[in-house]
């Protein structure tokens, strides 16, 4: 096979530190790792390694680890088509970690704006927090990937990343390939529902500000019913002016496939009380069975922790041999196998 003919190779990963997926990542990144199962050589990673960098519990870390993994299932992540797996499970992670972090200045480091954000809300930052972004590059490099989905808040992260493959092979000669972020505009920032002007996460303003992939479908309908909207009482997009209506929009529209403009004409005239219905259908609709599906997958624990063992030996194969180059060129020893 030629090297046009070789399929992208795409990576991406997500921290297991919830108990449930919201919509966030889904929109953001996780719909765009199922449908890229299809046309390119996938893999995706639950990185625990990156969720001790903030306070935890070992059985909490594990269980939901797994349930993480289960959720990517049921979303529709297909273990014949791409490769899942748990980043603890491939120790070659840490290792180049280890590597690029001494590839990188303390004042590159030092710029990461979600270091910043998330040691502000920290009552002891650990210097694992500080060298998170190294071994997400890590993660990324070992692969020699080319495309990596995810959200606007990852962009920072991947220029580093790019960075520093280019100063390796700058520096030893070719060694990894310079990855590209793949960010899908529409749905790159999908904001909390209480609090428009901040992105949707796990620490937002309150419960009612993040949608989680689990939750009870009339708890759904409620979050979607309660979003904060403005006075003015017309379906229209402005995220300037009107953050919240704008938000629910793209919601609407990524969740039907409608565009914006069709759903602004659909609405003209109505209030929100028509609009917020119908989309809290939709979501109920199309996130509810999510639920379901995970909980199946659940039940047969032993075939899960099968198919995740499976991507672990597949992840580690591909990883070794950037691994070994990447030792031989810093002058290493080479890692002895089992
Ligand atoms: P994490 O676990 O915070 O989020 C997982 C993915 O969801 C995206 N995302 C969002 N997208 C749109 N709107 C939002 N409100 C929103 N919130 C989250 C994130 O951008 C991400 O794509 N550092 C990464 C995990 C990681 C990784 C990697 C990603 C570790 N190694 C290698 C890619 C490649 C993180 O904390 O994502």
């Amino acid at each position: 096979m030629s090297a046009a003919d070789r399929k992208p190779r795409v990576f991406s990963g997500i921290q297991p530190t919830s108990d449930s997926f919201h919509l966030g990542n889904y929109l953001g990144a996780l719909r765009q790792w199922v449908a890229m199962q299809e046309t390119t050589d996938a893999l995706y990673c639950v990185v625990d390694l990156h969720a001790i960098t903030v306070e935890h519990e070992p059985k909490v870390l594990r269980e939901r680890s797994r349930v993480s993994a289960a959720q990517l299932l049921a979303l529709g992540l297909d273990p014949e088509r791409c490769t899942l797996f748990i980043q603890s499970q491939v120790p070659e992670h840490p290792m180049l970690s280890w590597i690029l972090g001494s590839e990188t200045g303390m004042g590159e480091a030092s710029r990461m704006t979600q270091f910043k954000d998330k040691s502000a809300k920290q009552e002891r930052t650990t210097v694992g927090l500080f060298t998170y972004p190294m071994l997400m590059a890590a993660d990324i490099l070992l692969y020699q990937t080319d495309q990596v989905p995810v959200g606007e808040d990852q962009r920072q992260h991947l220029e580093l990343t790019r960075d520093l493959a280019i100063r390796f092979n700058g520096t030893y000669g070719k060694t990894f390939t310079v990855p590209e972020p793949y960010i899908v505009k529409e749905t790159a920032t999908i904001k909390d529902l209480t609090d428009p002007d901040k992105k949707m996460s796990k620490s937002s303003s309150g419960p009612r500000g993040c949608l989680y992939l689990l939750d009870e479908p009339n708890a759904m309908r409620k979050k979607i019913k309660s979003a904060v909207t403005d006075s003015e009482a017309s379906v229209r997009y402005d995220p300037e002016n009107k953050a919240g209506v704008s938000n629910l929009l793209t919601i609407y529209s990524s969740l039907t496939g409608d565009s914006i403009e069709k759903l602004e004409s659909a609405y003209a005239g109505k209030g929100y009380g028509d609009f917020k219905g119908d989309l809290a259908d939709v979501v109920a609709d199309t996130l509810g069975p999510i639920a379901t599906a995970t909980r199946e997958i659940l039940d047969d624990r032993a075939e899960l922790d099968r198919i995740l063992t499976m991507g672990a030996e597949k992840a580690r194969a591909m990883a070794a041999p950037t691994l070994n180059k990447t030792y031989k060129k810093v002058g290493f020893y080479p890692p002895v196998t089992r």
